[in-house]
């Protein structure tokens, strides 16, 4: 059985939701999955060929946290990985990544892995300090939908398609100083390993 891990990290509960839908898929593929909760640690990694990242995105990039555990991570082989970020909607948009593939993806090639999944999945909003939430009809959709998506990632994941988000050069390079106001005044959401 080959072996993978799903590195996750969710603030209020959606990525956590994705992250479980990808396990199952995973399993059901013949993977033995580990499940690893980057708020709590950083685990000794055993060898495995793959490794897929899931975290919500804060101001259009990765949180804090999760960027310091993806600079710190130790992989003890060459393997190939998968991102995937969790945005939010209010209705049928969708989310905006803005820098958090592109960071994430550039610290897992650092460590030594082939990145060659990157997608982002939309469920609902939890900016709540610009965005009512939606709905409890409108949230149950966005969940429908989301859910799909992740189950069809998980395939692509699995088979060891090659599939990279494409790039909307102008939005992310308008995201940035966005990015970065939120990054260095969100201690809020970074996590200090000892
Ligand atoms: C401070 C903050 C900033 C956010 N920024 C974005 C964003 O830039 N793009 C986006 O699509 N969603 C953004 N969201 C929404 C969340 O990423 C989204 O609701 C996600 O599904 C939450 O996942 P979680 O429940 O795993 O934390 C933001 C949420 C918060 C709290």
């Amino acid at each position: 059985m080959e072996k993978a891990y799903i590195h996750y990290f969710s603030g209020t509960g959606n990525t956590r939701r994705a992250a479980n839908i990808i396990n199952e898929g995973l399993s059901h593929y013949g993977y033995n999955v580990t499940l690893v909760d980057m708020s709590i640690q950083i685990p000794n990694l055993e060898t495995a060929p793959l490794h897929v990242i899931m975290f919500p995105v804060y101001g259009f990039g990765a949180p804090s946290l999760v960027l310091k555990y993806v600079r710190r991570l130790k992989v003890v082989q060459e393997g190939r990985a998968a991102i995937i970020a969790v945005g939010g909607t209010t209705g049928e948009l969708s989310g905006f990544e803005g820098q958090a593939l592109n960071q994430v993806k550039s610290h897992l090639e650092r460590a030594g892995l082939t990145v060659g999944f990157t997608d982002l999945v939309t469920y609902p909003e939890n900016w709540t300090q610009f965005f009512n939430s939606p709905d409890v009809p409108t949230t149950k959709n966005i969940c429908q939908r989301a859910d799909q998506s992740v189950a069809d990632f998980t395939e692509k994941i699995a088979l060891g398609h090659i599939s990279l988000r494409h790039k909307n050069h102008l939005l992310r390079t308008l995201s940035v100083p966005i990015f970065w106001a939120y990054h260095t005044s969100a201690d809020v959401f970074s996590v200090n390993y000892t």
